[in-house]
């Protein structure tokens, strides 16, 4: 499933381009027992499984002995929330590594030991850290130069400049009697940038008013 999806969207074009390889591990292939399983019944009683310290252990020692990782992240709820200042700051990295939680969680000696960064996706709970990594990647991996097609781009997203994206239009000038704003029209390049800055200031004011405060 997540291989599908690193196969199919911007991560892809990446990957044929030479910008990035991303590698996916499977757990079982670094289980102990005969029939691969990696979790086990928490001590100390109740529901869900943990995945065990000796198959991660071996997975992230294993991975290590062929590379220097920059970072080895887990994906949790309580992890640090995943923001475009640290995603920019990902990106400037060389290696990653991200560990999927699962099931209720992994060993905690695996997160005193080896991991190094935790991230959550936001404030809800997923069923496994999968979605979360291909979240993690993708916005990590769009902002390598020469992954999108236009570098200007990553650049005037929303976020990255602490203030939401401002309308964009496309043609046809008019739909329905639906216009185009004039100004976009004009041709005037520095009124057509003021405009945007000033929807961009507007709109982050309505709809993200706590990205002004904090700055
Ligand atoms: N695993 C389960 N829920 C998650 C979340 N919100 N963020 C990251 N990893 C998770």
């Amino acid at each position: 499933m997540m291989s599908m999806f690193f196969d199919e969207s911007i991560i892809s074009r990446a990957k044929k381009k030479g910008l990035v390889e991303v590698v996916m591990h499977d757990l079982h292939d670094y289980s102990l027992t005969r029939y691969g399983s990696v979790d086990d019944y928490p001590y100390g009683g109740g529901a869900g499984m943990v995945m065990c310290v000796e198959p991660l252990a071996n997975c992230i020692e294993g991975l290590q002995s062929e590379r220097t990782y920059d970072e080895i992240i887990y994906t949790a709820p309580d992890g640090n929330l995943l923001s475009q200042p640290l995603c920019n700051t990902l990106s400037l990295k060389q290696n990653l590594m991200i560990l999927c939680g699962h099931y209720k969680g992994v060993d905690e000696r695996i997160r005193e030991h080896f991991v190094t960064m935790e991230i959550s996706i936001g404030d809800y709970v997923l069923s496994g850290g999968e979605l979360a990594a291909a979240v993690i990647s993708d916005a990590v991996i769009r902002l390598i130069p020469g992954v999108l097609g236009d570098e200007q781009s990553a650049l005037s997203d929303s976020f990255q400049d602490r203030l939401v994206a401002p309308p964009e239009y496309t043609r046809p000038v008019e739909f329905r009697g639906w216009r185009v704003p004039d100004i976009l029209l004009s041709g005037d390049h520095a009124k057509i940038a003021q405009w945007r800055y000033e929807q961009s200031l507007q709109r982050t004011s309505e709809r993200r008013p706590e990205m002004l405060k904090d700055s």
